[in-house]
């Protein structure tokens, strides 16, 4: 059976949850490798919501692995709150491990997140203030604190002091915050330790040896393309790789362990945080797309932007990630807004048209999109499941969106829920 990777396309909330929860619901595996609770998954079973920040979604499945590779950062006290949440619906925990080389998002972090994005001001980045980046910083630093010394308190102690010490300096003196009270965080932590403990194994040789068990494998994105540390829109980023090679990088796997590659897009595009959006729609069907498609975010609540689809961006993502095949989600919240446009190229302040993603967001702020107008749709089409039952308008939009983006459309999102799918591979 193969073992697939499921990436977002855009700038995030494509919508990953739903098709990694009907994926999840085949897989034997589900792996995470990279980001921390800055990522938000709603998941609908058998009619109760569930909100999953850093566990991954095929734990409502009681015979699937969930692992949490190397690369994930994983914050205890929020780990613990879903271990928690999970528990008073009785879905049973027992086969989650952790990398013992994931990074531990400490308290520190988390205020740094907030004291540099304050210091910036009007050039904030617009994270999510979870600690991601500060966390991803002492990781490269190689000053971090990893899963392994959390759960071995002698070593956490003295690793902990250590940097606690350093953290505390920058926070009061660069900042002029309020420094930590060291003991109380170690003692506060280790106990989170005690509780993670069994949960701590090798990722790595697990995945390993269920590929060669020959299981079905799931590796699921947080994030997506846009906001990958080098192939998005710098520095308006997450600062992890969730494109497809992050996935072997942040689990410890091979490339030739991959069988498939699906990327999420939704059909239409959204961002959260600031930076560049050249598609945004700051009009009444701009206002439209977001209260129709409910787009306000699930880790914030932040109402998203919202804007037309743009091939850009998607043959972008086809090319960094490798994509085998679309899953575009959320056709229907395009019912009744008139006629469509896609964005088909960008057009630079020097007139001239380019066809790909620019490197520098300096290049990106100075392009137009370039649309084309496609057929619009009145049609409520929640009901399909086939293809051959959507309205032709609807058979035409896809059809320009596989063209355009050299990429099959191998699932159709027609409404939130799991069975409102079309699968056409
Ligand atoms: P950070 O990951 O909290 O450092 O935030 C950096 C940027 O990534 C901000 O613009 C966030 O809004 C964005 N971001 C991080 N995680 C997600 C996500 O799961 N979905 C959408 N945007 C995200």
């Amino acid at each position: 059976m193969p073992s697939s990777i499921v990436i977002g396309t855009q700038w995030g909330d494509e919508g990953k949850g739903k098709i990694i929860d009907i994926l999840a619901s085949q897989a034997e595996v589900v792996v995470r490798s990279q980001g921390g609770n800055n990522a938000g998954h709603t998941v609908v079973n058998n009619g109760v919501t569930y909100k999953l920040h850093l566990i991954p979604s095929g734990i409502l499945y009681p015979d699937t692995l969930c692992l949490i590779g190397a690369g994930v950062v994983l914050d205890p006290k929020n780990f613990i709150e879903e271990l928690e949440m999970l528990k008073e619906r009785n879905i049973s925990t027992k086969n989650l491990k952790i990398d013992p080389r994931a990074h531990v998002v400490m308290p520190w972090h988390i205020e740094l997140d907030g004291l540099s994005e304050e210091f910036r001001g009007n050039s904030d980045i617009g994270t999510t203030k979870r600690g991601i980046g500060p966390t991803y910083m002492d990781k490269y630093e190689r000053c971090g604190i990893r899963m392994y010394d959390l759960i071995h308190p002698e070593v956490f102690k003295e690793k902990a002091m250590a940097t606690g010490k350093l953290k505390n300096k920058i926070i009061t003196e660069v900042y002029g915050g309020e420094a930590f009270d060291l003991d109380a965080v170690i003692s506060e932590y280790t106990e989170y330790g005690k509780i993670l403990a069994p949960f701590v194994d090798d990722v790595s040789v697990l995945t390993y040896q269920a590929h060669k068990e020959g299981k079905t494998i799931m590796f699921e994105g947080a994030q997506a393309t846009l906001l990958d540390i080098d192939f998005g829109t710098y520095p308006f980023v997450t600062s992890s790789h969730p494109v497809s090679g992050g996935v072997c990088v942040g689990s410890g796997v091979g490339p030739k362990m991959i069988d498939r590659i699906i990327g999420v897009a939704k059909a239409y595009t959204t961002r959260v945080g600031k930076g560049p959006f050249p598609t945004e729609l700051n009009d009444e069907i701009g206002e439209k797309i977001r209260n129709i498609g409910g787009e306000f975010g699930t880790t914030t609540g932040r109402p998203r932007r919202t804007g037309w689809f743009d091939a850009v961006i998607l043959r972008h993502s086809v090319r960094v990630n490798g994509l085998d095949g679309i899953a575009l989600n959320k056709l229907d919240t395009l019912s009744g807004l008139g006629d469509l446009k896609v964005c088909v190229a960008y057009k630079k302040a020097d007139g001239t048209v380019i066809n790909h993603f620019p490197a520098a967001l300096e290049e990106l702020d100075g392009c137009e999109p370039v649309y084309e107008t496609v057929k619009g749709f009145d049609e409520d089409i929640s009901g399909c499941r086939t293809f051959d039952e959507l309205p032709q308008a609807c058979k035409d939009y896809i059809k320009r969106v596989e063209e355009l983006c050299e990429c099959p459309v191998a699932m159709i999102g027609v409404g939130p829920d799991r069975a409102q799918i079309i699968i056409r591979d």
